[in-house]
């Protein structure tokens, strides 16, 4: 019997998008702890420099793109200067997104709304379409890009947060449809509360905030920004090679009942 793939990442190349912060830090560096040589874009340069030290001081390869996800040109050059600094593109985790301010539909206005949907959804659209073609010339790849309990489920007053993460999970089900004779697998993965800089806006940080959002949580408790990075470079490796066009919810139970 053939031996289980195993989840390593030695002379692969890893692309991650809001690998300044939260679940986007943590998988740069699991993914350079795996192995693999990675590029880290934000755009928030303070904290992609924050998140390559601690790369390097673990003695991995990386390189700090500045780039804006809503920006066709920042992304190419940043998928650009990834091929050209370590020759080919392997795994990519199109992560970068923002919250929603909760607000009912007729109250949110346009601006908020098509915020919301160039950072969340149209940067995936904008990444996947240049990873792809990277990837094409490689023989192939692995994508996971990131939705939401959000994903899959309607919440009050987070019509655009969720229409974007919606909008990612069905982009990339497409595209695993698309691809998937060329040896590119595309999946989604969906978190429920995970410890971030972004559950602390949303709570206001407070213990208060935190325990009435995590008695959301039937294992009572948050995610770990850690507990997600293992499960997208358990998706982008040669263990998960049989697993397209999928929604992973990695919840915590929360959304298990519904
Ligand atoms: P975070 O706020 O800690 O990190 C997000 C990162 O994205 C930041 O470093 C920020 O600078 C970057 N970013 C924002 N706009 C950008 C832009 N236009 N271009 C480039 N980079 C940009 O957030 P967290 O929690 O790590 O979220 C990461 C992803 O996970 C987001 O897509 C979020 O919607 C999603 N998510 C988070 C959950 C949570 O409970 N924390 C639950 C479900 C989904």
């Amino acid at each position: 019997m053939a031996a289980i793939p195993s989840v390593n990442y030695a002379g692969k190349v890893a692309f991650v998008t809001g690998a300044g912060s939260g679940i986007g830090r943590a998988t740069a560096i699991a993914f350079a702890r795996a192995g693999a040589a990675v590029t880290a874009a934000d755009i928030n340069k303070a904290a992609l420099d924050s998140t390559v030290a601690e790369i390097e001081a673990l003695g991995g390869k990386v390189i700090a793109v500045t780039c804006d996800v809503t920006k066709a040109s920042d992304i190419k050059a940043a998928l650009d200067l990834t091929v050209k600094t370590f020759g080919r593109l392997d795994a990519a985790f199109n992560n970068a997104g923002i919250e929603q301010p909760g607000t009912m539909i007729a109250d949110i206005s346009e601006e908020l709304w098509d915020r919301v949907i160039a950072v969340n959804l149209k940067s995936v659209f904008l990444c996947m379409k240049h990873e792809i073609e990277i990837m094409l010339q490689n023989g192939g790849g692995a994508i996971v890009n990131t939705s939401s309990g959000a994903g899959v489920l309607a919440i009050r007053q987070q019509s655009a947060y969720c229409a974007s993460k919606f909008g990612v999970t069905a982009a990339s089900k497409v595209a695993a449809l698309e691809y998937a004779d060329k040896n590119i697998r595309v999946n989604a993965i969906c978190p429920g509360i995970i410890d971030t800089p972004m559950i602390a806006r949303y709570t206001g940080d407070t213990e208060e905030g935190r325990a009435r959002i995590i008695k959301q949580e039937p294992v009572g408790r948050m995610g770990r920004p850690e507990e997600i990075a293992g499960t997208v470079l358990w998706l982008c490796s040669d263990a998960g090679g049989f697993v397209t066009g999928h929604a992973m919810v990695v919840d915590g139970g929360q959304t298990a009942g519904i």
